[in-house]
């Protein structure tokens, strides 16, 4: 069986992310309760066996040309650099999303073992902020663990800010600077309703537009063309690097949107905001051969719908947070 991962939409998917732990060190208020949330049994997780057998699978029969490992915190989970081993030899763009703050100490590791790029997400340069937002006072270890993954030579290095209007909106300027000091990409995200605590509302988003016009202010910005990343991109007009604007709520990218996902706990999704998970971890650990794991990926990926609708009378939230999906 080989073929590829298309649904009713005619959508051709080829991006694929793992979570590898619902775990994480840091307590950031969007995204959990402050004791946290109750984490997966360990014999509940996906082994890297099995994520390297589901990855390798994706990658032969059905073209996947990215993976990245998301969390949780994915740096929480013992041996990380055994599974990008494993995966680095499928020859895919291999990426990983972090809260950064122990990349100082792992960042080498992991270049070594074969992950190609990093995104760091870091929503406050205020020590105090950042303590509060993460709940968890390391702003420090987080900056270091940006400078040490651009030292090592990742490249590019990304840094996503979720700008929540008046929370960290008056710091949009600050990272602008901040990117272009330390050559690293800045992606200004829209605050999306998948917090823990249900605390989203549609006043507390900044819109693409309005952040466009606070940074068009400060610096010229001529439009690049968009590749298949989620983030709107612009460079600077003196050359000093670029940005990205992750507009999931105002400017939706879902019609081209190529992205498949595995939970922790092995539940294949075929959307952030899907309603409806499949039990993969059941299957492989029912002794599922190739074609009938395929099979779930196929039907799971013709079920997939046109698009959120976030803000939209139809749209329904999905019960689990980001850090039990996988960013
Ligand atoms: P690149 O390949 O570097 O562009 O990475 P990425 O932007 O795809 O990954 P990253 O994990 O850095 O995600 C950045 C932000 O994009 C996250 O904070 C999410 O807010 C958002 N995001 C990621 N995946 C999806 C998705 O499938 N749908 C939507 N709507 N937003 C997503
Ligand atoms: N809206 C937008 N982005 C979010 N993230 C977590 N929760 C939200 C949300 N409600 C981001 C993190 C990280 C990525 C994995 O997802 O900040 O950059
Ligand atoms: Fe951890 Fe990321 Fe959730 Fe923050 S947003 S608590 S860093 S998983």
């Amino acid at each position: 069986m080989k073929g590829q991962l298309v649904d009713t939409y005619g959508r051709v998917h080829k991006d694929l992310r793992i979570s590898i732990t619902d775990r994480c060190n840091f307590r950031c208020s969007y995204c959990m309760p402050e004791d946290g949330l109750e984490w997966s049994p360990r014999e509940d997780l996906l082994t890297f066996e099995e994520i390297e057998r589901i990855a390798g699978l994706l990658v032969d029969r059905f073209g996947v040309e990215s993976i990245r490992i998301t969390g949780g915190e994915p740096t929480v989970r013992a041996n990380l650099a055994d599974l990008i081993n494993r995966l680095a030899k499928l020859r895919v763009d291999l990426s990983m999303t972090t809260n950064g703050a122990t990349l100082s100490l792992a960042a080498n590791r992991l270049k070594e073992a074969g992950l190609k790029r990093i995104n760091v997400s870091l929503d406050s340069l205020r020590r105090e902020r950042f303590a509060q937002l993460t709940r968890r006072d390391n702003l420090n270890q987080v900056l270091e663990g940006i400078t040490t993954a651009t030292d090592v030579g990742f490249d590019p290095v990304k840094v996503n800010m979720v700008v929540m209007k008046g929370i960290n909106d008056d710091e949009v300027l600050d990272f602008v600077e901040f990117g272009r000091t330390n050559g690293v990409i800045v992606r200004f995200i829209e605050f999306m309703p998948l917090d823990a605590d249900e605390a989203w509302d549609e006043r507390k988003v900044m819109p693409l537009s309005e952040i466009l016009e606070v940074i068009s202010k400060a610096h010229g910005l001529i439009p690049v063309e968009r590749d298949n990343s989620p983030a709107a991109r612009w460079k600077y007009e003196d050359g000093a690097g670029e940005i990205g604007v992750i507009a999931t709520v105002s400017d939706a990218f879902c019609d081209s949107c190529d992205r498949i996902r595995l939970t922790a706990d092995g539940k294949f999704r075929n959307c952030l905001f899907a309603l409806k998970d499949y039990d993969l971890r059941e299957l492989l650990r029912d002794g599922a051969d190739d074609d009938q794991i395929s099979n779930l990926f196929i039907n799971g990926v013709k079920d997939k719908w046109e698009g959120h609708k976030i803000g939209k009378s139809v749209f329904i939230r999905p019960s689990k947070s980001m850090s039990q999906i996988g960013g």
